[in-house]
């Protein structure tokens, strides 16, 4: 078997830039407890390989019992506290396990989507499929992380095959790509015509989470970006708990509008989760808005933030499941409290 080792290092270094200053590590590890791959909080060869090589040792006999766990099929993600550290064990696939070794004072649940997704990418790469390395940064409200610590207790979160389904809209302006971001989702195409959406359309797509044993279910709503529709608009947020907000990197008027999309939608459905989309990234010479503007944005609004391209299909899939996993985190905080 051969697998993509600069993928994997590639990914690793982007989960440490999207987790933050609270990782110490991320490790992939083999059924065995071998190390495939690791990165740390220190960019310093000597220093990294110190310290992953303790936090293996660490790591080895907690592997020893989930290995079994895993091989039992009873197993899918785990916390595991020490003294210094918190680490998170997920499935990444049959073949390997990823760990996060956080410090010892962070809090787990606003990690578990990022490492869920790293999971995932993981054991992709392992199947020798293709898959961006890009983790996004998944922004999630504090209180999310209000959560007891079990200390050295093996804490099992896995949901057993249960579903999800929730309804997501898609906002944002006329023509930045939302009924294409949908279609490139929901059927893997692409059209290049321009047909306005008139008021909305409504699809449905189911999206399987096999690692956590998990599927969801979105009833999508993708709303008419032109100003002639705004009067009706409101009715459509009403009760939606997730939403995507596109803008066209190559049209800066459509950026600078996102501030009164994201104020509309509030007011309408204030418990809503939001991530910030940049789409028509594949126009690389018309690109009007940077990547930096995009961040900062999102980082103002607190949301996570990705760019997108509805033609070449990059990150369209990431950007649907990102809000699929801060759902299921939701459940899984509201489960525990
Ligand atoms: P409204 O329904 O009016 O709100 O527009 P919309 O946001 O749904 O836009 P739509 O998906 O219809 O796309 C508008 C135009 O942009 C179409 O011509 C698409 O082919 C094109 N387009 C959408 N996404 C992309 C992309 O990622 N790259 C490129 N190059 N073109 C895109
Ligand atoms: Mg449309």
């Amino acid at each position: 078997m051969t697998v993509d080792r600069e993928k994997l290092s590639a990914l690793l270094k982007w989960y440490r830039q999207a987790v933050g200053d609270d990782l110490i590590a991320a490790i992939i590890v083999d059924r065995e407890g071998l190390i495939m791959d690791a990165v740390s909080s220190s960019e310093e060869k000597s220093v990294e390989e110190e310290l992953v090589g303790g936090i293996s040792t660490l790591v080895e006999p907690v592997l020893e019992r989930i290995t079994k766990e895993f091989s039992s099929g009873s197993f899918g993600t785990g916390t595991f506290d020490t003294d210094e550290y918190r680490l998170i064990f997920c499935e990444a696939g049959d073949l390997a396990v990823f760990v996060t070794v956080l410090d010892g004072l962070a809090m787990v649940d606003p990690v578990l989507p990022t490492a869920y997704l790293a999971a995932e990418k993981i054991s992709r790469v392992f199947d020798g499929r293709s898959v961006s390395p890009v983790i996004p940064k998944i922004m999630t409200d504090k209180e999310g992380g209000k959560i007891e610590r079990e200390l050295n207790k093996l804490k099992k979160i896995k949901s057993k095959g249960d579903e999800y389904a929730f309804k997501l809209i898609l906002a944002g302006d006329g023509a930045v790509g939302k009924t294409s971001m949908v279609h490139r989702f929901v059927e893997g195409k692409f059209e290049s015509n321009y047909k306005a959406t008139i008021g909305v359309s409504i699809m449905k797509k189911e999206c399987e989470f096999p690692g956590l044993d998990t599927s969801v279910r979105f009833v999508l709503w993708d709303l008419a970006g032109q100003t002639q529709f705004r009067r009706v608009r409101k009715t459509y947020l009403k009760n939606a708990e997730a939403g995507i907000v596109v803008y066209d990197v190559t049209r800066k008027a459509t950026f600078e509008n996102i501030k009164d999309w994201y104020e509309d939608i509030k007011s309408s459905a204030p418990a809503i989760s939001l991530i910030l989309v940049g789409n028509k990234n594949d126009l690389v010479d018309q690109k009007e808005v940077s990547h930096e503007e995009g961040q900062q944005l999102a980082d103002s609004l607190g949301v996570s933030y990705i760019e997108t391209s509805a033609k070449t299909g990059e990150n369209i899939e990431d950007a649907f499941r990102m809000l699929a996993l801060e759902q299921i985190k939701k459940y899984f905080s509201a489960e525990k409290v």
